[in-house]
């Protein structure tokens, strides 16, 4: 029997090699590392293929597949978000992806991508803080301190400097979970009851809550002048985190308006109210945090390039790890036309 082509064997990212990949690299490196890579190609947004992710929604959640080209290479990844999963002992975010090669169509990266969305959500989160925060930013109130929250903080600490990060969550088990995870890592870690005492002293504010309805983590009177808002939570039609008062205070960036204007904060506003897409800022091209007393709010739904961005960091940085395996993924006939073939030659090599 034949054995399939190099091609047609995909390297395979297991949670488990995913795992030990970032533990090589160093969570705060690759952190860093993420937000150039993320950085680089927002600088580059003109040259994607950009769609509003497709969605599947149900009572529960929401399925979602989102794809983005740069014309060399196309990737997509598969993502849920269930908020009530956390009750049954599951995720509430899940997710894998793939990278292609445009010129061939065939698949060159195949990977576990839950822990590497929270890297990337993380990475994104603090590469744009870097943009808006107000200078010397270094305190952090995290409100929602579920999966994504430590990495969300050491991300702030990699890319911002961040010192301090003041923790809340309805419920107290998740507080006292990332305060224990976040122990060591170099930031003072500060346990509040109420979202007001999260936010005291505050220059950046995270709000990462999962709930499938319109929320108010924060309302009007909580939210000062002069902090940077950055709104996780937010990303699906009926699911939003602020008071609409809150927005019509900011100045608002987000990274693709016309998926944003269907899953975040602003689909509580009007539908061409402006906004300042992300992008132009790191190019130069709009202006990002203007003045101490301006309140900047990053309203993040998570966009297919940051997706990209990150298959296209494991590619690059996965090679000579050792730390994938390779799928046998690909029919791939030496005489190309000729897949039957293959198929009744696999047949009478099974029975010899
Ligand atoms: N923007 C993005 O790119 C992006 C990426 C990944 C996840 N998300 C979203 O981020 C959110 C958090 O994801 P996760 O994986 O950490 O979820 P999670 O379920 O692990 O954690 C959410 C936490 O929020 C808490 N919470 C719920 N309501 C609250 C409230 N009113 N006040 C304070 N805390 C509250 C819950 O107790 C829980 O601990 C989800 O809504 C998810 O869809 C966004």
């Amino acid at each position: 029997m034949t054995q399939p082509s190099e091609r047609a064997l995909v390297p395979f990212v297991s949670v488990d090699h995913m795992m030990q990949f970032i533990h090589l690299i160093g969570v705060e490196p690759m952190l860093r590392e993420l937000a150039d890579y993320i950085e680089a190609d927002f600088r580059r947004w003109e040259s994607f293929d950009k769609t509003p992710r497709v969605a599947s929604h149900s009572e529960v959640g929401v399925i979602e597949l989102m794809p983005t080209s740069d014309g060399e290479a196309y990737g997509f990844k598969y993502v849920n978000g269930h908020p009530k999963n956390t009750k049954e002992g599951l995720q509430t975010v899940t997710a894998f992806g793939l990278l292609a090669d445009v010129a061939t169509g065939y698949p060159t990266l195949l990977t576990e991508m839950t822990l590497l969305t929270a890297m990337r959500t993380a990475a994104t989160s603090a590469m744009v803080a870097k943009y808006l925060a107000p200078k010397g930013a270094d305190t952090m109130a995290m409100i929602g301190n579920g999966a994504q929250s430590e990495f969300q903080t050491l991300a702030m600490k990699a890319v911002c400097g961040l010192k301090t990060v003041r923790l809340y969550d309805i419920d107290p088990a998740a507080t006292e979970k990332c305060a224990r995870n976040l122990a060591g890592q170099g930031v003072n870690v500060v346990k509040c009851r109420t979202a007001e005492e999260a936010i005291e002293g505050a220059q950046i504010i995270t709000t990462c809550t999962a709930d499938k309805q319109y929320a108010t983590i924060l309302t009007d009177n909580m939210v000062g002048a002069g902090v940077h808002i950055n709104a996780i939570g937010g990303d699906c039609p009926g699911k939003t985190e602020l008071h609409r008062d809150i927005l019509l205070r900011s100045d608002i960036f987000v990274e693709y308006p016309p998926q944003t204007r269907i899953e975040g904060e602003i689909q509580q506003l009007d539908p061409d109210h402006p906004v300042i897409e992300m992008w132009q800022v790191i190019t130069g091209a709009a202006q990002g945090r203007t003045s101490d007393r301006q309140i900047t709010l990053f309203d993040s739904v998570g966009f297919a390039i940051e997706d990209f961005s990150a298959l296209r960091y494991v590619r690059d940085r996965i090679r000579g790890t050792g730390l994938y395996q390779e799928l046998d993924m690909l029919a791939d006939p030496d005489d190309p036309r000729d897949l039957f073939g293959m198929l009744l030659r696999s047949k009478t090599a099974s029975a010899a």
